[in-house]
């Protein structure tokens, strides 16, 4: 019996992140934040003194990744979070973590009759035949802010248009990477959180993906 998956994709500090976990607790779902595991080979490489940008360096840490490790308050840094980016655009990386991103969506962990995973590539690549795919995206300004409020409560300091700067940046090379480049697929519904806070933005993706997600699991519990 398939798994029901909900793919969340969107750009940089869109708050896909929090979505998904409120929609994988709403469901009994399992969630995956998979911008978490490029985030951890980012930080191994860091951690060993390599170069974000070199593929052996890369793939050397991608291989010995412990996704337990996601909690880390370490990898939510925008030092990590530029070097993610960077390992992220390398094609053997990717490979190395498809596996476990296809293996969670196929067979979501605790026996979970879903998953919520969410990236840039999860409905492209991961789960391009997910029950329901969500686009997020919010403007710039209002992903800065949200951004630089969090890493101030990391106790990073940073001028919020640099922050504005680097996601901006971002952005850019994951839309336009030749391997796995964020993009909204045709069947992904759009969600703008602009100018929605945390409650009016679950509220939206619940309107937005429940019938499908309740269909796949009726069908679910029919088989
Ligand atoms: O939290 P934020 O939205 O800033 O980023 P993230 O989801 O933690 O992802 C960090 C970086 O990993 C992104 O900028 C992407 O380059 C990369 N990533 C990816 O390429 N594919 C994914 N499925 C998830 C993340």
């Amino acid at each position: 019996m398939s798994a029901v998956v909900i793919a969340v994709d969107g750009t940089a500090a869109c708050g896909k992140g929090t979505l998904a976990r409120l929609l994988a607790r709403h469901y009994g779902f399992a969630h995956l934040d998979s911008g978490a595991l490029y985030r951890l080979v980012a930080l191994g490489v860091i951690e060993a003194n390599g170069d974000p940008g070199n593929e052996l360096d890369a793939v050397k840490s991608a291989r010995v990744i412990e996704p337990a490790r996601a909690i880390d308050p370490a990898i939510r840094t925008d030092v990590v979070g530029r070097a993610a980016s960077q390992v992220a655009a390398l094609p053997a990386v990717r490979q190395a973590l498809f596996e476990y991103q296809r293996h969670f969506a196929r067979q979501p962990p605790g026996s979970a009759a879903g998953a919520v995973i969410d990236g840039r590539d999860i409905g492209t690549v991961i789960a391009p035949d997910a029950t329901a795919k969500l686009f997020v995206d919010a403007r710039p300004e209002v992903r800065a802010r949200r951004r630089w409020l969090e890493l101030q409560a990391l106790g990073i300091t940073r001028e919020e248009v640099d922050v504005l700067a680097e996601l901006n940046v971002r952005d850019a090379a994951d839309r336009n990477r030749p391997i796995s480049p964020l993009k909204q697929t045709v069947d992904a519904a759009l969600l703008d959180t602009s100018d929605l806070g945390i409650d009016a933005a679950f509220a939206a993706a619940l309107t937005l993906l429940d019938d499908k997600v309740k269909a796949a699991l009726a069908v679910r519990h029919r088989g």
